[in-house]
């Protein structure tokens, strides 16, 4: 059944999830030096990075920050572990890639639909940039499907629940997190345990051992983990924790495996950012291209 506009509009402050990645274009501006194997995890300088913060705060949308209000305080660790339960049994329904982007092409928000794209349409936009840019095709598909998680939206997951930064929970945010005062709200702040440097982890524990906040990110890789390689599913996995592959921060928690491919998150992240042009991909033309890609890698019905 399509979504109405209600879908996304009842349980959330943005008008639609584009805000949230405005959000973050004004924050990491295109042009801006990614992190690249020389410079990745350089310290910035703190004082700088606090004052940069309060600006992204300052001139952040109300719909924004109370975004980001809601986000810090119920990501708690209890709460990702009671989204993990819910979902990831993945027993909703089964839809082949094709069907799963359609029907999140039926999440309707507040956009204005004639200069606003559809999801479809920033799946395929990203899928095409890495594709002219000659990338592998696992790395196309991986554009193709990267955002078919915040289908979570359409069964009325709020927004705070689907996007967003993703962070670890069990240990200390870092203060690298915009609107970090806003954790102060969150249980997990009044909690000793969660709230020490390493928290419930231990050094060098690896990600995969490690709970992020509960996203469109962690939901798209348990869907996909069987079927793609190592470097697509850490992009999927971990291309929202932006504390991470942007702000080089909770290397403490990686293995040397997660720094390596890390690499491809930080390679996907201006696909993701930038490539959203008005000119509306030709579904037609391009459509066999990506039945055989995705029969390349994806049975025909996956589990969701
Ligand atoms: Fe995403
Ligand atoms: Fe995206």
């Amino acid at each position: 059944m399509p979504a109405t506009s209600n879908t996304t509009t009842t349980n959330a402050p943005l008008a639609n999830l584009e805000e949230w990645e405005d959000f973050l274009k004004t924050r990491y501006p295109e042009g801006q030096s990614a992190p690249t194997k020389t410079n990745e995890f350089k310290a910035t300088d703190p004082d700088k990075k606090k004052e940069q913060f309060r600006n992204y705060e300052a001139d952040a949308r109300p719909t924004v920050r109370e975004f980001y209000r809601l986000n810090h305080e119920h990501q708690s660790f209890d709460f990702v572990q009671s989204k993990r339960k819910e979902f990831l049994s993945l027993n909703r329904r089964k839809m082949s890639a094709w069907e799963a982007m359609e029907y999140l092409n039926t999440l309707v928000d507040d956009s204005d639909p004639d200069t606003d794209l559809s999801q479809l349409e920033h799946l395929l936009q990203t899928a095409e940039q890495i594709r002219r840019d000659g990338h592998p095709r696992w790395f196309i598909l991986t554009g193709l499907v990267h955002d078919l998680g915040k289908i979570l939206c359409l069964w009325d997951e709020p927004q705070w629940a689907v996007v967003g930064d993703t962070f670890p929970v069990g240990c200390a945010y870092s203060d690298k997190i915009v609107f970090h005062q806003y954790f102060a709200g969150n249980p997990d702040s009044s909690n000793a345990r969660y709230q020490s440097r390493l928290g419930i982890y231990e050094e060098g524990t690896g990600l995969d051992n490690v709970f992020l906040s509960w996203g469109h990110d962690e939901y798209i890789y348990q869907v996909m983990k069987d079927y793609l390689p190592d470097e697509a599913l850490y992009i999927l996995r971990y291309h929202s924790f932006y504390p991470a592959h942007k702000e080089g921060d909770y290397t403490y928690l990686m293995n040397e495996k997660d720094k390596a491919l890390f690499e491809w998150v930080r390679a996907f992240n201006p696909y993701d950012l930038y490539t959203k042009s008005h000119a509306k991909p030709n579904l037609k033309e391009l459509r066999p291209f990506y039945d055989d890609l995705i029969a390349e890698y994806l049975p025909a019905q996956l589990n969701w």
